[in-house]
């Protein structure tokens, strides 16, 4: 199956001349006279002066009123994962990878982080290495909601020591946001929402409060939410969305 998963943009700041030159409005030099004859915008400012950069999918450009922008180089795909594939490539166990979830693009996508085997929700995969980067690296802190089911009801002097931090095997953990959605039988769902991405970080903060996780789903990335894609379904990211997570990985740095 060809799927058109081209239409996003690529994350690296650019001369504005060379946007324009790609974006198929003029030759690089003819660009520059577009500039300096105050017809182009960049997010709503004339900008006359040369070296001004711009990043595609995040600025917008126009010219003469009329905004433009170049075909995208990258791919971005979100995917809901199953439970049992595990989140790579390619398993010398010969077991279930998200890559058999793929439809065929003709690229070579990678994984943006990991989730376990067992957890299912959000997975984001790109070509893009500066993104995956930029949203994996603690530094950006960006934000992971999960729906975690964990066992028994944990108190909210529990909860709270989650919501401080705890101190894991790896050191401690960054202060978290948690709520309790709903009390089952033997079981309860709490929604908490990290801004790092260690091994089984969620998995191991439950069973450090005394209530292990029994099943756990990725509901959103920073911006971005999962919706209701179905399980085993991927698709291409909308340049907003590309967008909206490069900012918010800019913001919550
Ligand atoms: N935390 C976990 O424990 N597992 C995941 O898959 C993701 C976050």
């Amino acid at each position: 199956m060809k799927t058109d998963v081209h239409a996003t943009p690529s994350t690296h700041p650019e001369r504005l001349q060379k946007y324009l030159a790609r974006a198929g409005v003029a030759s690089r030099r003819a660009a520059e006279e577009l500039i300096a004859a105050g017809r182009v915008s960049v997010n709503g400012v004339v900008v006359t002066a040369m070296g001004v950069k711009v990043t595609p999918g995040l600025d917008r450009v126009e010219v003469d009123g009329r905004e433009v922008a170049p075909p995208s180089d990258h791919v971005y795909l979100m995917l809901n994962k199953p439970a049992g594939y595990v989140t790579t490539l390619k398993d010398p166990l010969g077991r279930p990878i998200v890559a058999d979830l793929l439809p065929d693009i003709g690229r070579r996508v990678y994984p943006v982080g990991r989730l376990d085997a067992d957890t299912t929700g959000l997975l984001l995969l790109t070509d893009d290495g500066e993104f995956s980067q930029m949203l994996m690296h603690p530094r950006f802190h960006v934000s992971k909601t999960y729906r975690a089911r964990v066992e028994g009801t944990p108190s909210e002097q529990a909860l709270d020591k989650l919501r401080r931090g705890v101190v894991l095997t790896d050191g401690p953990t960054r202060p978290a946001e948690v709520e309790l959605v709903e009390r089952q039988a033997g079981s309860c769902i709490v929604r908490i929402t990290i801004r790092e991405g260690r091994k089984r970080q969620v998995r191991r903060m439950f069973k450090h409060i005394g209530h292990p996780v029994i099943e756990l789903h990725r509901e959103r990335i920073g911006p971005l939410e999962l919706g209701d894609l179905a399980p085993g379904a991927v698709r291409p990211l909308a340049a907003e969305e590309v967008a909206a997570l490069i900012e918010a990985a800019g913001k919550e740095r």
